[in-house]
């Protein structure tokens, strides 16, 4: 019986993260061999320890077949793909690549699943049109007692103070603000107003239109754990018509591993080079200092002069790598 109490969703994004960052390709006290997925990973419940736990207790148990439940490395049999290719197979048939693009694509679909089921969850329980307490607590504190010594609640709320109007070099008023739930519509459309060249200087490759609105895509982005994550929009209200428009997107992610974040800007192709990714990023910073984080990165392509320039004048180091393939820009905060 599965006896792990940690939350599955945290986990798995955890391990999401430590494959991006390239853990199984730095094993530091074992440098002859790259990592063997999961059980190599600070994920893994017996990761470091020395009192080691049976993995019927592990709860990836969920993920593996019935008939693969007694081996000695459940976790190796977990079907990764609609194929049913399991780590067992890819480590006698496949690349390294292969494993990690095949893990990764597992995790990113996992993920998406599980937050989609939370969200209808959510949803049933508490539609938007009937808001419903499922519990109530009141706890009084002394009048000692200051902000900052208050417990945080459980889910952030709207972080109000990052709201603001701004003005562009157009002359046009915008409101930048926070990303919310009901702005996946709003999301979509601006989706639909970037070029190819746009998409692929911010993804590094071409990311389809009907892949980039994805519900389950939009929702996660849409739908911030503002603790961990946080997406600011440019928003426009067209005069005549009243109708709201998302002109740029300004997103810190922090990184479950270390006190830093990574940060991107996205800029819909009308509105370039009228101020906005610059101050964008300006305000992303300033949240990012906010959060007392101590880096913040941001990775380009050595062709994005814009976001060269941009990150230069706000004092970022920038580096090309030394395959000429990417440029990183770092910032000590
Ligand atoms: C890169 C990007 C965010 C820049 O945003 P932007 O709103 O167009 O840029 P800004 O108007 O804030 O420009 C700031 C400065 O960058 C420079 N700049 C902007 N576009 C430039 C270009 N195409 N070539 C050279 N310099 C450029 C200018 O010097 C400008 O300042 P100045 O006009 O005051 O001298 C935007 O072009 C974009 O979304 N590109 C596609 C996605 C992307 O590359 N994201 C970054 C990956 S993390
Ligand atoms: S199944 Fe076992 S080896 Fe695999 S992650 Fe869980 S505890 Fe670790």
């Amino acid at each position: 019986m599965p006896n792990d109490d940690r939350n599955l969703l945290d986990v798995l994004k955890f391990e999401l993260e430590f494959l991006e960052q390239g853990g199984y390709g730095r094993l530091p006290r074992e440098s002859w061999r790259t990592g063997f997925v999961f059980e190599d990973s600070p994920t893994c419940m017996n990761f470091n320890s020395k009192d080691h736990k049976p993995c019927s207790e592990c709860l990836l148990m969920q993920f593996v077949p019935q008939e693969a439940r007694k081996e000695q490395t459940p976790c190796i049999h977990i079907p990764l793909s609609p194929n049913g290719a399991t780590l067992e197979a890819l480590y006698r048939t496949g690349t390294q690549q292969e494993i990690e693009e095949t893990l990764g694509a597992w995790l990113r679909t996992t993920i998406h699943g599980l937050e989609a089921e939370k969200m209808k969850q959510v949803t049933r329980l508490a539609p938007p049109e009937r808001p419903l307490a499922l519990d109530a607590r009141i706890v009084l504190h002394s009048l000692a007692v200051t902000p900052d010594q208050l417990p945080k609640p459980a889910i952030r709320p709207y972080p109000l103070k990052y709201v603001a109007a701004w003005t562009m070099k157009d002359g046009n008023e915008v409101t930048i603000r926070p990303i919310r739930p009901e702005d996946e519509p709003l999301m979509v459309k601006f989706h639909g107003t970037l070029s190819d060249r746009t998409v692929y200087l911010r993804y590094f490759y071409s990311l389809s239109l009907s892949r980039r609105v994805e519900h389950e895509r939009l929702l996660r982005i849409c739908f911030t754990d503002y603790d961990r994550e946080m997406a600011l929009i440019v928003e426009r209200t067209v005069t005549d018509t009243g109708e709201r428009k998302i002109l740029a997107v300004g997103r810190l992610n922090k990184l479950h591993t270390s006190n830093q974040a990574e940060v991107a800007v996205l800029v819909s192709d009308q509105y370039q080079k009228l101020g906005l990714g610059y101050e964008l990023l300006r305000r992303v910073i300033e949240i990012a200092k906010d959060e007392k984080l101590s880096q913040v990165s941001a990775e380009m392509l050595p062709d994005n002069v814009a976001m060269q320039v941009i990150t230069k004048r706000l004092g970022f180091k920038v580096r090309t790598s030394e395959d000429q393939t990417s440029v990183r820009a770092l910032l000590d905060l």
